[in-house]
């Protein structure tokens, strides 16, 4: 049997990844109701948002369904806290050390995995005791790793380091990437910019429409100084390319940055001056859609791909 199938008890191995501003209970409750494993979005949430949200997810479906824990935001303790209170059993940690929170999640029963960029981390996490890992490419929507490895190249190179199961996330968007990524070596996927633009997204219609416009090329990693990450090239990202004409300092550009810049675009809408993250694959994404609908399409196109691959012959 698949061993994500196995570890989550879902129908099918895709994972929809949290997402700051877009991954809300509505969200993750559609994905688990459509056999995959929905994520809640710690990251933008307050303490107490996240346990209206957790507790509501509970209310929306009765599959299992997880929370995505970036631990380089505030409020760690109590967020954790929140998440043994309200009994959640699985949990996706990512930016930061796996070795500070996996025993203690674990001692509560709870299914940890890490997010990682490279296969150093990989290790780093199965050695920290995780239950398995989801490594993440460089194509990928939000955060990324400093070394810019793609999920083409990433997948296969942790493959040979670690016996844990692994989860490819970065540009799978359709039943052929998913296809490709289990070829290389993955049990799963985690796909986030395809989620970004569904009907239960709690994004902001603006930021839904503009990553259905969004064309190959029209997104980049910037900011590596503060933590990389992929933007769509909007208004806010030329200034920050015109920033970096002057060899601005850390300090400037966080102060570019300001806060909030997130929650402003993706989630309020401003399309210019908001931060929009998104990954490369949006160019494949055209419409925005139910999740469940996103969910049914990609086992159809799995299935269609894996007999196209059976029939070629050399
Ligand atoms: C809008 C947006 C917000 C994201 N926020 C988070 C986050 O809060 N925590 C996290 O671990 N990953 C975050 N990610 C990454 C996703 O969970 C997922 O791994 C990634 O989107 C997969 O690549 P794809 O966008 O090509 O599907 C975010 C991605 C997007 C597009």
């Amino acid at each position: 049997m698949n061993k994500i199938i196995q570890l989550f008890n879902i129908k099918y191995p895709i994972i929809q990844g949290g997402m700051i501003w877009n991954s809300g209970y509505k969200l993750a409750s559609a994905v688990s109701n459509a056999g995959g494993l929905g994520l809640i979005g710690a990251g933008s949430m307050y303490p107490e948002v996240l346990r209206e949200h957790i507790q509501k997810c509970k209310k929306a479906t009765d599959k299992p369904f997880g929370v995505n824990v970036p631990m380089l935001y505030p409020n760690i303790e109590e967020i954790m806290k929140i998440i043994v209170d309200e009994d959640v059993k699985i949990v996706f940690t990512s930016a930061g050390n796996p070795k500070t929170w996996t025993s203690f999640l674990k001692g509560e029963g709870i299914t940890v995995v890490h997010v990682v960029s490279s296969s150093v981390f990989a290790l780093k996490a199965q050695d920290a005791g995780v239950d398995a890992v989801v490594a993440e490419g460089f194509e990928a929507g939000g955060h990324n790793g400093r070394e810019e490895t793609t999920t083409f190249t990433l997948i296969p190179m942790v493959k040979e380091k670690i016996k844990i199961p692994l989860i490819a996330a970065g540009g799978i968007a359709n039943g052929r990437g998913m296809l490709a990524a289990m070829v290389l070596g993955a049990d799963g996927v985690q796909v986030g910019s395809r989620f970004a633009a569904s009907v239960e997204s709690s994004a902001h219609e603006n930021f839904k429409n503009k990553i259905i416009e969004t064309r190959e090329g029209e997104t980049q990693v910037t900011l590596k100084e503060l933590a990389p990450v992929r933007l769509i090239k909007n208004k806010f990202y030329e200034d920050v390319q015109n920033l970096y004409s002057k060899c601005p300092t850390k300090e400037e550009l966080s102060g570019l940055l300001g806060r909030a810049r997130a929650k402003h675009g993706m989630f309020e809408g401003d399309l210019d001056e908001g931060e929009l993250e998104i990954g490369q694959i949006a160019g494949l994404i055209h419409e925005i859609k139910p999740a469940s609908e996103i969910i049914k399409e990609m086992i159809a196109d799995f299935e269609l791909a894996k007999n196209d691959i059976v029939k070629c012959t050399f």
